[in-house]
């Protein structure tokens, strides 16, 4: 039988006392999802950067348990467009997700297969809800520091990356002439 457990995130370092995994994500991974491919590639030709990491704690995936870890978005851009995950919906499309903001300054970039979509700002102690259907991205946008966030979600969800890697977000979030700015995705069609 589970019995209770509980681990720690000491900030500001911010990784987890307990993770089963840890996951690494570099610039390699990404491939096709930042605009400016020039740069992408030219980028990758000289490192490949590390862009996000995970730590995961480990549950069965059946209805009824919870999964939950620390998501580490490091800083830096691609052309004008900031580091971000890969993004993905839940296989299990009617399954939400919690993300709390522990450290850091980004954006969750959001759609639904029906054509919804929406942008929050992160900010260190903000919680966002993420509805069932809702394709989910996290965007870190400060200069030096990573965007690291805890999040939850049942355990049977599953993960769609293919739906994104066809096309991306309706949305992206570059650093403009004006500052930080959202703009519409130019390589996604209706
Ligand atoms: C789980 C979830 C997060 C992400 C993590 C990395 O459903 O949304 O744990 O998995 O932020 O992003 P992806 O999975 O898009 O590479
Ligand atoms: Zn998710």
């Amino acid at each position: 039988m589970d019995i209770p457990f509980t681990f720690t995130v000491p900030l500001p370092t911010a990784v987890p006392t307990r993770a089963d995994k840890h996951l690494e994500r570099r610039l390699s991974a990404l491939k096709g999802q930042f605009l400016d491919t020039e740069r992408y590639q030219a980028m990758l030709a000289e490192e490949d950067r590390l862009v996000y990491e995970v730590y995961e704690i480990h549950r069965p995936e059946v209805p009824g348990e919870l999964l939950l870890g620390i998501s580490v978005v490091h800083p830096g851009q691609v052309g004008q467009e900031f580091f971000m995950t890969k993004g993905h919906f839940h296989t299990v499309l009617d399954t939400a997700e919690i993300y709390y903001v522990l450290k850091g300054e980004g954006f969750m970039v959001m759609e639904t297969p029906e054509g919804a979509c929406s942008v929050e700002a992160l900010t260190p102690g903000k919680v966002l809800y993420v509805p069932p259907r809702w394709g989910h991205r996290s965007v870190c946008t400060a200069r030096q520091d990573d965007l690291v966030t805890l999040f939850i979600y049942p355990a049977n969800a599953g993960h769609d990356y293919g739906t994104i890697e066809q096309q991306g977000f309706r949305k992206l979030v570059i650093e403009g002439a004006a500052g930080i700015e959202v703009i519409d995705n130019p390589r996604w069609k209706q």
